[in-house]
Formats: C-alpha cells, structure tokens, sequence
C-alpha cells in the first residue's frame, strides 16, 4: 500500500538547463552575471550586518539567504547563482585575503616566486572550502527547487592574477612579466589552482549544483597563444576532471571572442559571451557544439528603459528561434543599476516572440 516516495528534486523550471544542452524550451531562459549584490537593496541589508566580506561568505545562512534574494524579486529569472567568490580558494590555500571597501580584494603575501607556489596548502584547501559546499546545500533547500543553482569558480588564469598582482589591476605588469621571464612558476601556480578547483566544483556537483561556470575574466588580456597556454589549457584541464554525469558546464571569457573556435574543444556546453562580440555570428562560428550564453552590455541598463528593450531584442532577434541560447549580461550588472531598468529587460526576454 506505501507508494514510493515520489522523488522530491525534480525542477519546476529547467528551461536553464535545456538551453545548455541545446534543447527547445518555451522561451529564451535568462540570469545575470552578479545577480545577488549590491544593486539590490535587501543585499545590502543583509551584507550590512557584516562588515567584512568573507565573514559574510562564511555565514551559509546568509549566503543562502542572499543567493535567493533575486529570485524571489524576479520571478522571470531561470537560475540562481551561489553567493560566494571567485578568490575563494587561494584564501583556503592559506593567502592573507582582505576585501578593502572601495578598492576590492588585497593579498598581503602575493606570490612571486616558487617557495611561495610551494607554501600554498593546497591539502587543507577543500576542508577550509567547506563553507561553499554548505552555502550550495542551504541554497538548494531554500530554493526548494523552482530554479537550477550554478556552482561557480575562477579560472586559474584569472585567480593567479589577484594572487601575483596582490590586488586588481588595469595592466597586469606583474604577472605578465612572470608570463614572459619565468613562465615555471606561472605554470606551477596555474597547475595547483587547476587542480584545487576541479576538486571544488566536484564538491558543488555534490552538494547539489545543477551547472557550473568558470569565470575567466582576465584572459582576454592575453595574446592568443598566450591565452592558450596560460588560461584556456588550465581550464580544459579542469572540464576534463569534472564528475559532472549531467551537470553542464559555461565556460566565459570576457574579451574573448576571437577564440570562440579554440573554446569549443574545451568540453563546455555553453561559452558566454560579452558585449563586443555579436551574437548571430558567433553562433554561426560555433555551430550545434555549444550552447551561447550573454550578451547585453550592463552599462544599457544605464540608458532608457525603451533603450534596454530594444537592445535586448537586439540580441534576441539577432540569435534567432534556434536552440541553445542563454540570455545574461557580457558581465557583472554594476551596483549603480536601477531596478526598473532590470525588470524592463527580464521583461522583454520573458515576452519575445521570434514571429
Ligand atoms: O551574484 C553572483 O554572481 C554570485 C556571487 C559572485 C561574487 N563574485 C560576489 C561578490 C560571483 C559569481 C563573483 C565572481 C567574481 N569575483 C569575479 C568574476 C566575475 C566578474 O565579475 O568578473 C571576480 C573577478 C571576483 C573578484 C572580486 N570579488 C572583486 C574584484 C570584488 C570587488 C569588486 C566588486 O565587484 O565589489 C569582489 C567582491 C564581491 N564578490 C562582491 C560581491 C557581491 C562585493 C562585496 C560586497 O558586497 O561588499
């Protein structure tokens, strides 16, 4: 007479998911890249309760909470993303990590040299990554499934740019000139982190991530065969080490659209796009391979709400009714953004019709 339980993880929404896998969905699925931060005033409620930021990253119930936020405000928005960071891991391999208020994260100790490659722990990394997996976990309870939940992380390349560097930077003097004098040590970080964040997303699969992303936001810096050595083999090296059975993986680099063709042999479902590239003949250029994902410049939603609609039919015109397209910003929406310019442009992609 006991039915089995029915199971109680499927989806209410997983049109996220079947345009990364290239499936036909009833509309174009949409997310923004930052989507739970500052532009929104009950993150910076919440985050106001903590003054520093990876305090605030550690507190799972917080993190959940934050994770959240957009999707009960937008109730257009396909996924949720889990609030943490991408400088996560070199702070559990032991780097001294300060956000600093108005300038953005600090190392105290970058790395400049092999001993300083060897002193990065990273066996006690996982254990101290610990807090993520336990924001995934809380997040996915507390969607209670109306959206899939990205699992994310830097791509090495981009994370050894704050740990050489010590902080952002507009030229990358630093570590270029290790790029260019001491390529060994560079590849030494480069393997570690490789190593270390195929582990971490392994873990986000586990405790319940639907899909992953790599953010490679500074390898469009590089030259080309530049880029192909020092970010886009680290992260096929990744891909390749996932345990992802069903779990699709977004590979984006922003400025990388000229190497759209070398991105498709990296075993991504999906490369996001930014502004610069256009998104008819970028589709063109990967063919059935991949899925796309972008591309809206998040400075439109700084002009009219009548100039976001039409920019965002823009692009979705310029895709086309084909499958595999996911709508989101060429990068994170800025703190600035106002809301109604959001919700003009959520409402467009939720109304689109390709007749
Ligand atoms: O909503 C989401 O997208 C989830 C959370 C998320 C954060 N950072 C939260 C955050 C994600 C996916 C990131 C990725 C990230 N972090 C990237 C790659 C994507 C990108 O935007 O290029 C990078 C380069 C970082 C490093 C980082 N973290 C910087 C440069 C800064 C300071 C500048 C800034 O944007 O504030 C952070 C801090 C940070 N990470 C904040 C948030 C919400 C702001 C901190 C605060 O609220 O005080």
């Amino acid at each position: 007479m006991h039915a089995t339980m029915p199971a109680m993880n499927i989806l209410q929404n997983s049109r996220f998911l079947d345009a990364l896998r290239r499936q036909p969905v009833d509309r174009t699925p949409v997310w923004m890249m930052r989507q739970a931060g500052r532009y929104l005033p009950e993150y910076r409620k919440l985050r106001a309760k903590v003054p520093d930021f990876l305090t605030f990253c550690k507190n799972t119930d917080l993190a959940a909470e934050v994770t959240v936020q957009p999707i009960d405000r937008f109730s257009t928005l396909d996924a949720a993303i889990v609030f943490s960071d991408i400088l996560t891991i070199p702070a559990a391999m032991g780097m001294d990590l300060q956000f600093v208020k108005g300038e953005g994260p600090q190392f105290n100790d970058p790395i400049r040299s092999f001993a300083d490659v060897d002193r990065l722990n990273s066996s006690v990394a996982i254990d101290n990554l610990d807090y993520v997996f336990a924001a995934v976990k809380k997040s996915k309870q507390a969607l209670n499934n109306r959206v899939p939940l990205i699992g994310f992380a830097g791509s090495p390349w981009t994370v050894a740019c704050y740990m050489v560097e010590g902080h952002g930077s507009k030229t990358f003097q630093t570590i270029k000139a290790m790029l260019y004098k001491d390529p060994d040590i560079l590849h030494a970080l480069l393997a570690k982190l490789a190593d270390c964040t195929a582990d971490y997303l392994n873990q986000q699969i586990k405790a319940g991530a639907n899909a992953l992303m790599l953010f490679d936001t500074w390898g469009g810096v590089l030259s080309e065969p530049a880029y192909l050595e020092f970010s886009l083999q680290y992260m096929n090296k990744i891909i390749a080490k996932l345990n992802r059975q069903n779990t699709p993986v977004i590979l984006f680099t922003k400025n990388g659209g000229a190497w759209l063709e070398h991105m498709l042999n990296s075993g991504a479902d999906a490369l996001g796009l930014d502004w610069t590239v256009n998104i008819q003949k970028a589709r063109e250029r990967v063919g059935r391979k991949v899925a796309l994902q972008g591309n809206l410049d998040p400075l439109v939603l700084f002009g009219s709400p009548e100039k976001v609609q039409t920019e965002v039919k823009r692009i979705l015109s310029d895709f086309g009714e084909h499958p595999g397209h996911v709508f989101n910003l060429g990068h994170g929406i800025l703190p600035q953004t106002p809301i109604e310019n959001v919700e003009a442009m959520l409402e467009v992609v939720a109304s689109y019709s390709y007749a």
